[in-house]
């Protein structure tokens, strides 16, 4: 094979091929090398600060030294350019002794690629910013997935010597994707097992916030990690419910999760100061790294993990992003093969939560991403590039024609998502693949809306990765929950024919759930009233609940998500 730097050994020249041959690769897979992308390179072997890893220096190093060697091998034409040949310098790369961890390497080369295409990063391109031939575009998609599978490799690798996937007898067990049904050739990375031991378990958390990340000038992220360590297991999409001490009393409110299960130690929410807000604007100003309350959950049928398909329509407004940023995060994770278009109507420009994300997941996912962030206005002083608008049927059909293909998920304002739902209602699109957040909405609408019908108990699986340690202790500088020593209650179901002897503080959904006893529930909150049962004795204390009139607490109505019995006994219709 007349490719002379096949021969080469030493690690540094090993390195310094592949770099080369990936940057021709994707330079001149049109047979288009510019002078402007041959002077970047050389730019980046002049000054190599942009470079951080060992590993990379020597390899730089090396390209420098044979910088003109090189080019004679290009011009000659025995340097191959294709696939294969990249995966096999690739692989020599990744085997030699002394190279570090896969994911290290990967990084390194990501690291490479990016300062190369500064200028022509796939989301200025799907922008409409710069010009890049679908050539190139298609060469950089295959570096990108190249580069994603030594990665999903190890993750098997890693997942294949689990003591947990084998049972007594030796033999392996059925992940808990495939024992959930999940579509794995959409979901690949699904098949990892965990230790049910580590695992969040549905119902009552105890959490720490160890970080809050300023994202806009009105939204924060908060990060939770359990106080006894567990790796966090939800379906991408799905909520949990916290309960704050506020002004005195135990409020419950609920959150759709921001990050992704496929990173399973740390638990986040992202949530949008609302003027007037009574949770929102106690988050914002009182949630701080240290502070300690119990989290419920995880809850929800709103999640692409139980509607797997080839190609999707995610459609978000204002905080209703927390959701779909789950998914595509998740989507990303797991090396997904589906294919994405995902339209994000703001308010302006100032508007725009994850925004330099949204760039590394266009990174990431190449052509199987398509999306646009769309203002609907710019105002005075700021400056935008690309498209204003609201949303509408011409949006739809610009961004995605297709989508009578796609299945879509919606998440916004009640009056957003009535404008999408009737919107693509009108134009034909089948509503059985129609999936809209529905927590908050009353009952006879949630279930018009839900497309999905999972159960929300069966949770995603995440990586196994060992835990990370456990926080030091942080004195919380906050009010904590009261510390008073809970009495014991009895608690009679009586339609189920069930009794549940409990504490005063636990919530009568969360001990329904524990108990097998079904209960309708969406917000956990007590804003929506899903969750109504009647009590015909004994009494039960509620914090801050709007979903019942003056004549349902009449009749003896009780939200259970937020009830808790206060006395000795209560018997409830359920
Ligand atoms: Fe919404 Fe209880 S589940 S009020």
């Amino acid at each position: 094979m007349p490719n002379q730097t096949a021969n080469s050994t030493s690690p540094a020249e090993n390195t310094a091929n592949l770099l080369f041959s990936l940057f021709v690769f994707i330079a001149d897979a049109d047979e288009g090398l510019s002078a402007r992308e041959v002077q970047r390179l050389n730019q980046m072997l002049d000054d190599t600060g942009w470079c951080t890893g060992n590993f990379m220096q020597g390899g730089l190093e090396n390209l420098r030294e044979r910088y003109a060697d090189l080019w004679k091998d290009y011009q000659k034409k025995t340097i191959l350019r294709d696939l294969p040949t990249l995966a096999e310098k690739l692989g020599t790369v990744l085997g030699q002794p002394t190279a570090p961890p896969a994911g290290e390497v990967v990084t390194a080369l990501r690291e490479f690629l990016d300062h190369l295409s500064r200028n022509t990063s796939p989301t200025l391109v799907r922008l409409g910013l710069v010009a890049l031939s679908p050539a190139k575009q298609k060469a950089r998609q295959d570096v990108d997935s190249l580069l994603a599978q030594p990665l999903a490799d190890r993750l098997v690798q890693a997942a294949t010597v689990m003591p947990s996937l084998v049972n007594e007898a030796g033999q392996i067990l059925p992940s808990q994707a495939e024992a959930c049904g999940a579509d794995l050739s959409i979901w690949p990375a699904a098949t990892l097992a965990y230790s049910p031991d580590l695992t969040w378990k549905r119902g009552r958390t105890a959490v720490r916030c160890v970080a809050v990340i300023p994202e806009t000038h009105d939204v924060k992220t908060f990060v939770f990690q359990a106080i006894k360590p567990v790796l966090f297991a939800y379906k991408p999409g799905q909520f949990a419910t916290l309960e704050l001490p506020i002004e005195g009393k135990t409020i419950r409110r609920s959150y759709t999760i921001s990050s992704s299960p496929s990173r399973p130690h740390t638990l986040s929410i992202t949530v949008k100061r609302v003027p007037g807000g009574l949770v929102s604007n106690w988050l914002h100003d009182n949630m701080q790294a240290g502070f300690e309350f119990n989290l419920s959950g995880p809850n929800g049928d709103f999640t692409c993990f139980d509607a797997p398909a080839q190609k999707l329509l995610l459609i978000a407004a204002g905080s209703g992003i927390t959701p779909v940023m789950s998914m595509l995060r998740w989507i990303v994770d797991t090396s997904s093969s589906a294919n994405i278009v995902f339209l994000n109507n703001i308010r302006t420009p100032a508007d725009v939560i994850f925004g330099r994300e949204f760039e590394y997941l266009g990174m990431r996912m190449g052509a199987n991403l398509k999306m646009g962030i769309i203002p609907g206005s710019v105002e005075p002083g700021q400056s935008w590039n690309g498209p204003v608008a609201h949303f509408s049927e011409h949006l739809v059909r610009l961004w995605a024609p297709d989508f009578i293909e796609r299945e879509v998920f919606v998440c916004g304002p009640p009056g957003y998502m009535d404008c999408v739902r009737s919107t693509l209602e009108r134009i034909g699109y089948p509503m059985h693949h129609y999936h809209q957040e529905s927590f908050g909405a009353p009952p006879a609408q949630r279930a018009a809306h839900s497309a999905s019908s999972a159960p929300a108990a069966v949770a995603a699986k995440p990586e196994v990765a060992p835990l990370a340690p456990p926080a030091a202790p942080v004195v919380s500088t906050l009010p904590a929950a009261p510390a008073t020593t809970p009495e014991k209650v009895e608690i009679v179901f009586s339609r189920s024919s069930k009794t549940i002897y409990a504490s005063t503080g636990d919530f009568i959904l969360d001990l329904a759930d524990e108990h097998d006893i079904k209960l309708e529930s969406s917000c956990r909150a007590g804003n929506c009233g899903t969750c109504k049962i009647r009590k015909t004795e004994g009494d039960v204390e509620m914090d801050g609940q709007q979903a019942l009139s003056e004549t349902d607490i009449l009749e003896g109505y009780v939200l259970a998500c937020i009830g808790r019995a206060c006395s000795k006994r209560v018997v409830l219709e359920a």
